[in-house]
């Protein structure tokens, strides 16, 4: 397994590019299910998550191929209708081939993914949605059996914002007869960017970005093509090296990103004393002399994303005071903070809330990831941090963060990623 090793402390200064965002790949990819043919995903990144997608919609019966960041779909032998726990355990978003397989073949077996690393993240909300549309829905053996003639529109309102649980339920609903009202449903760009897939397709979407969807069922969809859209939490990552690389480097130009998908973040980073400037496609930032101490409470887009809250909470273990930051989509998404604090920073957690006293300087240590967004703060960290910091199972960020190691020697960092046999 690899480890990262990171001599902190080096000024960071220049540009990097921003990829195709994982977590828009993983909805487009199994909504080539409700047509046969063949797709082309121009922009997808080449992530461990991806590949994980791949080989599950090949294991349906489709063809992929990965090249240059284009990933083409050849949907017209799907043939097998199952996700199996091996998949799902491994990815979560396996859960979004079930809306697509239901609707377009009428059934679908998906393994429940059970828990994740910090905690439960259930799926009740996929299948209400699902039943609303008239499947009928059974858990036999850990799996959602669901079956359905042919779905039917219906009004549905979602008790929380989901981002799978929207996905899936339009992904269903576009082939169902009928109309379907989706309340409450998800605002974040990657759904957004979903349905304007689907309407490539030849689906009728109506109030793409907003909380109300509707959806006016069609017979049948076509192959489309897309770009995925440019990866807003792996462009925060960046914004925030950059922060905590502190001013002898310079400007850090974060290219190929969406600045207006990442308002809340740049926001919160002008007010920890960063200055930016932005382009149609890029945000520039000189870090402040010193961070300034900034709570932070994560909230469903276009709040502050839940996936940007281990990386702020590095940030703020070098501000010149205290901060609170408070999950209020995931609960106990808090595994970063124990090996942050061998770094030296001083957090403690109740509840939802950390609270940061924030220090001059982070010390080196050996440290290890626990999830994909845990493992980017402590990279943050490593990178600010005087000494050497060790990484562990950093399988963990090849899921979410394409050749991250690169990208951050491209502007000046000092990691390297070396094999190791510790676990
Ligand atoms: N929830 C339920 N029931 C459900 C579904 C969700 O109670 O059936 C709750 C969750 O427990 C959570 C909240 O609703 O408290 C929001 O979860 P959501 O369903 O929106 O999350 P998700 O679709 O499982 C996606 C991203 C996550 C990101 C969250 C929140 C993908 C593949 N994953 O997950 O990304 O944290 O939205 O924005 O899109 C990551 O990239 O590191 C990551 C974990």
């Amino acid at each position: 397994m690899d480890k990262f090793i990171i001599h902190g402390g080096k000024p960071l200064s220049g540009t990097v590019r921003v990829s195709g965002a994982k977590n828009a790949s993983l909805a487009l990819m199994p909504a080539t299910i409700l047509a046969p043919g063949k797709f082309n995903l121009s922009n997808t990144p080449a992530l461990h998550d991806v590949v994980t997608m791949s080989a599950l919609l090949e294991s349906l019966g489709c063809v992929t191929q990965h090249r240059d960041h284009t990933l083409t779909v050849d949907s017209s032998n799907v043939t097998k209708f199952e996700a199996p726990y091996d998949h799902v355990k491994k990815m979560r978003a396996s859960v979004y081939v079930l809306g697509p397989l239901l609707a377009r073949y009428g059934q679908a077996r998906v393994s429940l993914p059970g828990g994740c690393a910090w905690g439960p993240r259930p799926v009740n909300l996929h299948i209400e949605g699902l039943r609303r549309l008239g499947a009928s829905i059974d858990l036999d053996s850990g799996y959602i059996v669901a079956k359905a003639k042919r779905l039917t529109g219906a009004r549905i309102l979602f008790d929380i914002s989901s981002v799978g649980a929207t996905g899936n339920v339009v992904m269903a609903a576009v082939l169902a007869k009928g109309t379907t009202v989706i309340e409450n449903a998800a605002m974040e760009p990657e759904i957004t960017s979903l349905a304007e897939f689907l309407i490539r397709m030849g689906a009728k979407i109506h109030g793409l970005g907003s909380s109300t969807l509707e959806i006016e069922g069609v017979d049948d969809l076509h192959p489309a093509d897309i770009e995925t859209i440019p990866d807003r939490i792996e462009a925060g990552t960046f914004l925030i090296a950059a922060a905590m690389a502190g001013k002898k480097g310079g400007a850090v130009r974060v290219e190929r990103c969406n600045p207006k998908h990442l308002g809340a973040v740049t926001n919160k980073l002008e007010d920890a004393g960063a200055k930016l400037s932005y382009g149609k496609d890029f945000i520039e930032l000189t870090p402040p002399e010193a961070v300034r101490p900034v709570n932070v409470m994560t909230a469903v887009y276009s709040g502050f994303p839940t996936d940007m809250q281990a990386q702020w909470i590095a940030l703020m273990s070098l501000a010149a005071g205290k901060s609170v930051v408070t999950d209020t989509v995931y609960f106990d998404r808090f595994t970063h903070v124990p090996e942050l604090q061998r770094l030296g920073a001083q957090i403690t957690v109740k509840e939802n809330r950390a609270t940061i006293i924030g220090s001059k300087e982070l010390t080196g240590a050996k440290v290890m990831s626990t999830d994909l967004r845990a493992s980017a703060s402590l990279i943050l960290a490593g990178l600010a941090a005087r000494g050497t910091t060790e990484v562990l199972r950093v399988y963990h960020i090849d899921r979410g963060y394409e050749h991250i190691e690169v990208k951050l020697k491209g502007l000046g960092a000092e990691i390297t990623r070396v094999r190791s046999e510790e676990f």
